[in-house]
């Protein structure tokens, strides 16, 4: 088997895992529950985790609830983001507060994490420091979130300050998912700490990437909707290097893209492609993940499902 066919199985396998997850309970909370973990998620977290697991020596079945349990707190963490960035499409479909309401998605999230928790609790082998980990996990996606949420009215963002953001709101997440893999192989803490430093700046070019692909995508590509970084305010990666070059016309730009989205997008499109953003965005994706792999060049393990998974970051278009 080559590692392709590897991960429509390992898709499909978790696809599985997550499809019954709730079957029993109020119907306000299993219907929107099972309405989510059935929407086309990339299930990336889960088969970095397994990805990981068996690179250290181990194998899927000893991280494969904690896998699926990185899934379920990633699907947590989007329905409540979906709330705070009043997104109303995700994985092709309507978002949890757009179809029911926001009271709907808020409990459906904080259900989804105790299921998440109750799995990784099931997890066979070293489940202590795998809890510690998750529940460190939880709280930076939170600190991240309160950062991107503060950003948003603030004009003066570094990159600094950005990248200490998207480390703490995706970065740790792909760190974790690596990091649970090789607990779960029982490695040494040195190869442990390298493959989640690798997953942590993995996840930083794949917000970098989602900024990028939130500009010049399009919403039936990407499943889900993508006017909320521009019209909230977002300091992304790419609006960063905007407003440093010319924050008035940019801060112009932003103002009529409230009235006329489609037509403000395509100005920013251009500015962002003739003053270079867009190339440094790309170049800057690049190094990261070369980077990433770089972290593991000393190990003494098998790299090449990593750098597998490092090649499918970079040529994702969605
Ligand atoms: C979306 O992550 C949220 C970010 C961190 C940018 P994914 O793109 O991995 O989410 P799925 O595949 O839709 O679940
Ligand atoms: C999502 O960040 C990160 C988390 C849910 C923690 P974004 O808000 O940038 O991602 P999308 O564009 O909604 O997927
Ligand atoms: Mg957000
Ligand atoms: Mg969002």
């Amino acid at each position: 088997l080559n590692i392709a066919e590897d991960i429509s199985l390992y898709r499909d396998d978790i696809n599985n895992g997550l499809s019954d997850i709730y079957p029993d309970g109020p119907l306000s909370l299993t219907k929107p529950i099972r309405y989510v973990l059935q929407g086309g998620g990339k299930r990336l977290r889960p088969l970095l985790a397994i990805f990981s697991a068996e690179a250290c020596g181990g194998c899927k079945d000893d991280v494969f609830s904690a896998a699926l349990a990185v899934e379920l707190l990633h699907n947590f963490t989007l329905v409540h983001d979906d709330i705070m960035d009043q997104d109303y499409f995700r994985h092709g479909q309507e978002t949890v507060h757009h179809k029911w309401d926001d009271g709907i998605a808020i409990l459906s999230g904080d259900a989804m994490l105790s299921l998440s928790l109750n799995l990784l609790n099931q997890s066979p082998l070293a489940q202590q420091s795998q809890m510690k980990i998750f529940i460190e996990g939880l709280l930076a996606v939170c600190e991240g979130q309160a950062l991107d949420k503060e950003f948003e009215t603030k004009n003066l963002v570094s990159l600094d300050e950005y990248i200490q953001m998207i480390d703490l709101k995706t970065g740790h997440m792909v760190g974790l998912s690596a990091e649970l893999g090789a607990i779960s192989a029982g490695v040494d803490p040195t190869v442990r700490e390298a493959v989640r430093d690798y997953g942590r700046l993995v996840g930083r070019a794949f917000q970098i990437q989602d900024d990028y692909l939130e500009i010049f995508s399009d919403s039936s590509n990407m499943g889900k909707s993508l006017e909320s970084d521009i019209i909230l305010g977002k300091k992304t990666f790419l609006m960063i290097l905007a407003l440093e070059k010319n924050s008035s016309m940019m801060n112009e730009e932003l103002k009529k893209a409230q009235i006329d989205f489609s037509k403000s997008i395509i100005k920013i499109r251009e500015y962002l492609d003739n003053e270079g953003i867009k190339e440094s965005a790309i170049m800057e994706i690049d190094t990261l993940l070369k980077l990433a792999d770089k972290k593991l060049s000393s190990l003494p393990i098998d790299k090449s499902k990593f750098l597998y998974f490092s090649e499918l970051i970079k040529r994702r278009g969605h």
